[in-house]
Order: structure tokens, then C-alpha cells, then sequence
């Protein structure tokens, strides 16, 4: 049902009788799981008051430029690069023709200016309003800016004449919504290679070097991608669980020696690689081909030498148009040694998860991280399950490839 969870959306909302459908709008959103701001015209409350908007949506409406009596300025700068959407429901014939045209004159056609994402509009007007030459231009205008237009349904309008003009209805806009975001981060086509899980490294038949990784995370990522339709590899080490959904391919290894060669091999035709595996950084120098007896010696020393560094052997070969995207797990200066990793693997982005919080890296459900982009930018996420930080991750490894597209 939280099909908007963590999703940013303007709604903005002009001076029309449909205006009172704005609020059930709203409330679906909210339902969904979306963070709403309503930005309203001055004219728009003359049909619904911000009272009722600022209720459901837990936030103040923004209308005017500034708030008269404090003087605090409202950005709508930054109005636009927090929205994922802005959508203007219902729009005004004037609204329609200030935004084909950037006439500025209020704060929603200076967001709609700013915004950074994808803008739809749901024209609500008289029949003959809607069909005249003027509209129809500034529709054509705002299609061909990259505006989605939810076109106005045929029904009774408020002068009672029956037409096209009356706005589409709250629960089409929504679907109209939701089928934007899915289509933004749909994903089919595309082939995911990631490694999963701990790596063995063995001493002898019995014994083997290695860490608690659970491989959960990995996994979670691989059905994410999975469901949103990609082709995924999982190069996993050896895990508990493993899942049996028919997109994602298990290549079984053991050792980090045979989670290079695979993962070299899955890598090489993948649009997004993933490092989750937890790679044991050194092996046991000699194998014992056969049990180590404790009788006669006293104590025992285990030789390790260095393993293959997965991530930085895949980057070297990293193909064109490639993201490649790794896992920090750090217990000090946790950002500064992410980063650090972040160079040094070329990587494009590395979730950085920090012992230091509770719930968050090995053998647990829910995950907290910090997602530290090349460009710089630095996302900090609060406790989530493990599924919900796969999506945050899979979010914004798609807007890296859109920004670098
Ligand atoms: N990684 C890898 N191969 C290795 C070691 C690490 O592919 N031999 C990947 C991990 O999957 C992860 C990233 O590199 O995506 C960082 O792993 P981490 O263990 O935090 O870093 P190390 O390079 O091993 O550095 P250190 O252990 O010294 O912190």
C-alpha cells in the first residue's frame, strides 16, 4: 500500500472549484506514503483553506513569498529540488498560461520554474475555456516542456453545462503517479551482477577462516532489482538462505579467490554492479588436505596472505556507462574511510554502514546507512529494514545514471 513511501511531491493547487478534490488528492497521497507540500495561489483559497491542507498533509502550505508577519522567506528553490514531483491539480486556465509563459507573479509558478523533476498538471475549467485556441496552445507548449498533461474527464461542470473540463479524479492522478515512479526506476533490460554474503577460507577439510555475514543484504538487493524487472547475477558465498526467485541467477562460490574469477565473469556485462559480500581480506597461506591434530603441539600459528580485492579488480575493468556501487562497513571516522574506499575502488557510490549503530550491519533485519555519491553529494537514512534500504539504495544508484546519462 506504501507504494510513495519516501517519495517527495509538490501539489500544488489553483483557484478552481475543483480545488475541494485537492484534499482527498492529498489524503491518497499521504496513504501512500508520499511527504506532500501543498503550495497553493492566493486565489486557490478562496476554495479550500490551507487550515484543511496543513492538516492532512502535517505541513504549513506555502502560498506566499514570505510570511508577512515574521518576514520568513519561503524558497521555492529549494521547494523544487526537494520535490521527486510537482503536480498542479487542479490547474487553472491562468495558471496553465503563467506556466507555458514564466510569468512568476506567485509561489507556485516560481516552483514550478525551479523544479528540478517531473511536473504534471490536471487542467480543471469550463468546456469552452479548455477547447479555446489560448489553452490548447499553452497545453501544447507545456507538453512539448516535458509537462505531463492528465487530461480533464467529460461530466458536469460547475456552470452545469456538460463537457470536457471537469479535473480527472483523485484516484486516476494517483495512478498516474504511481506509474511515474515506477516507470522512472523501472529497471527491465537492464542486468545486475552483485556478490553476496561471507566468503570461506579454508585451513583444512573442517575449518575455515571467515565473518558473520548473513548475505541479507545482498539479497535484499537482488529482489529489489528483481522487482523492478532486471536480469540479476548473485555471486553468493556460502549463506543460509538463499532466494528462489527466477530472475535472480546464484552463482555458488566459496572461497574470495572463487568469488573473483566469478564475479570478473557476472560483472563484465552488468549495468549496475554491487559489492555487498563481505570478502574474508586475507586466506590461510597453505591448506591442509587433512585434519589438523591438536596432539604434540602447544600452539599453532596461521599464516594468511592477502585476497584478490574484488571491487578494485572489477573496477579496472569497468565498461562505459557502467555503476559500480560498494559497502563500507567502518567502527571509526566511518565517512572519511568510506570515502577513502570510494576513490580507491573508483567506485561511483558507497553505502556506508557504521558498527557504531544499533541494528544496523551484520545478522540483523534492518540496516542504517549513509549513501556517499563521486559528486559528492551524502544521503544519511534513518533504521530501516533491510528491503526498504535496498530500495533507498536501488533509488538512488538510478537518479546517478540519469544525472550521468
Ligand atoms: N571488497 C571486495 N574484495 C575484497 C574486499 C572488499 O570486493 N577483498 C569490497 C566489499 O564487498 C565492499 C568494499 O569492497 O563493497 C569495501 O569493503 P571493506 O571490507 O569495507 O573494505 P576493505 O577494502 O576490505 O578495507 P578494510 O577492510 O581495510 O576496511
Amino acid at each position: 500500500m506504501e507504494s510513495l513511501k519516501g517519495k517527495h511531491i509538490v501539489l500544488g493547487i489553483t483557484g478552481g472549484i475543483a480545488a475541494y478534490k485537492s484534499a482527498i488528492l492529498l489524503r491518497l497521497l499521504i496513504k501512500r506514503g508520499a511527504e506532500v507540500q501543498v503550495v497553493m495561489t492566493p486565489a486557490a483559497k478562496e476554495f479550500i483553506t490551507p487550515v484543511t491542507l496543513s492538516a492532512l498533509s502535517g505541513k504549513p502550505v506555502v502560498s506566499e513569498f514570505f510570511t508577512a508577519n515574521t518576514g520568513e522567506w519561503h524558497s521555492h528553490v529549494d521547494l523544487g529540488l526537494w520535490a521527486d514531483l510537482m503536480v498542479v491539480a487542479p490547474a487553472t486556465a491562468s495558471t496553465l498560461g503563467k506556466m507555458a509563459n514564466g510569468i512568476a507573479d506567485n509561489m507556485l509558478v516560481t516552483t514550478y520554474l525551479s523544479a528540478k523533476e517531473h511536473v504534471m498538471v490536471a487542467p480543471a475549467m469550463d468546456l469552452d475555456m479548455y477547447a479555446s485556441p489560448s489553452t490548447r496552445r499553452n497545453l501544447a507548449t507545456l507538453a512539448s516542456d516535458g509537462v505531463e498533461i492528465i487530461e480533464a474527464a467529460e461530466g458536469e461542470l460547475a456552470s452545469h453545462l456538460v463537457g470536457k473540463g471537469r479535473m480527472a479524479e483523485p484516484e486516476e492522478i494517483v495512478e498516474r503517479v504511481e506509474r511515474f515512479f515506477l516507470r522512472r526506476n523501472d529497471m527491465s533490460g537492464m542486468k545486475v551482477a552483485i556478490t553476496v554474503g561471507p566468503t570461506y577460507e579454508k585451513i583444512d577439510p573442517v575449518r575455515f577462516v571467515g565473518n558473520y555475514s548473513s548475505g541479507k543484504m545482498g539479497f535484499a538487493l537482488a529482489e529489489e532489482c528483481a522487482s523492478r524487472g532486471a536480469e540479476v547475477t548473485a555471486v553468493a558465498g556460502p549463506v543460509s538462505y538463499y532466494p528462489s526467485n527466477p530472475s535472480i541467477k546464484i552463482v555458488k562460490v566459496e572461497s574470495a579467490r572463487e568469488m573473483n574469477d566469478e564475479a570478473l565473469k557476472a560483472f563484465g556485462s552488468a549495468d549496475v554492479g554491487i559489492f555487498a559480500a563481505a570478502v574474508a581480506d586475507y586466506r590461510p597461506e597453505e591448506y591442509c588436505d587433512h585434519k589438523i591434530k591438536r596432539e604434540g603441539s602447544e600452539e599453532m600459528t596461521l599464516r594468511l596472505v592477502k585476497n584478490p580485492d574484488i571491487a578494485l579488480n572489477v573496477a579496472n575493468n569497468k565498461k562505459n556507462g557502467q555503476t559500480l556501487v560498494g559497502f563500507a562497513l567502518e567502527t571509526n571516522d566511518a565517512v572519511v574511510n568510506a570515502e577513502k574506499k570510494l576513490e580507491k575502488k573508483n567506485l561511483d557510490m558507497i553505502v556506508l554502514n557504521s558498527l557504531e549503530d544499533k541494528g544496523a550491519g551484520f545478522r540483523t533485519d534492518t540496516n542504517k546507512v549513509t549513501l556517499i555519491s563521486r559528486n559528492g553529494d551524502e544521503k544519511r537514512f534513518p533504521l530501516k529494514s533491510k528491503r526498504e534500504v535496498a530500495c533507498d539504495i536501488i533509488d538512488e544508484i538510478m537518479e546517478l545514471r540519469k544525472n550521468n546519462s
